[in-house]
């Protein structure tokens, strides 16, 4: 299967919103599994199908240890939100580079797996923070968009000096 190429920040198709998926035909299958590939081959705990420039709303994830345990949301919905936690999170889209965001301590969602099946889940901890990240980048937002003028500057810098070094 294919690797799919991540889109980089600061590319503009990163803020485009995703559409939500009315058939899971054979054509989104292939795609959740080329996303799979690509989200472990860059070892990530999550993708959004925006970030490879597909404005679908899919978003696969893996959180666990051992990388076995992959997660695919297709039309994920936040149904409740509480409390607040800071998580230090990193991004496909943002190499080698982190920073702490405020996000709800605890969720609860509807998705449909890659049959179609409707599930409800409910999430904490890393899960519960890369669930928000990922459902962000398909409503056109990064974790760039929730840090301060002066952090975003310092990313930015950081992320000029990683490219250079990687010349
Ligand atoms: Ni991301």
């Amino acid at each position: 299967m294919p690797l799919l190429n991540i889109l980089q920040f600061p590319d503009p198709r990163l803020k485009l919103k995703a559409e939500t998926v009315t058939t899971i035909d054979t054509e989104i299958m292939t795609l959740v599994d080329n996303m799979f590939e690509t989200m472990y081959e860059a070892v990530g705990v999550g993708l959004a199908a925006t970030q490879v420039n597909i404005q679908k709303r899919i978003i696969t994830i893996d959180v666990s240890e051992d990388r076995r345990h992959p997660l695919c949301l297709i039309n994920p919905e936040i149904l409740v939100r509480k409390g607040s936690l800071i998580w230090e999170e990193g991004c496909l889209s943002f190499p080698g580079v982190y920073a702490k965001v405020n996000r709800a301590s605890e969720i609860e969602i509807s998705y449909l797996d890659n049959n179609g099946e409707q599930h409800l889940l409910k999430a904490d901890g890393l899960l519960c923070v890369c669930i928000q990240h990922e459902i962000d980048h398909l409503d056109g937002i990064t974790f760039y968009d929730h840090l301060s003028p002066l952090k975003q500057q310092l990313m930015r810098k950081k992320l000029e000096k990683n490219r250079r070094r990687a010349l």
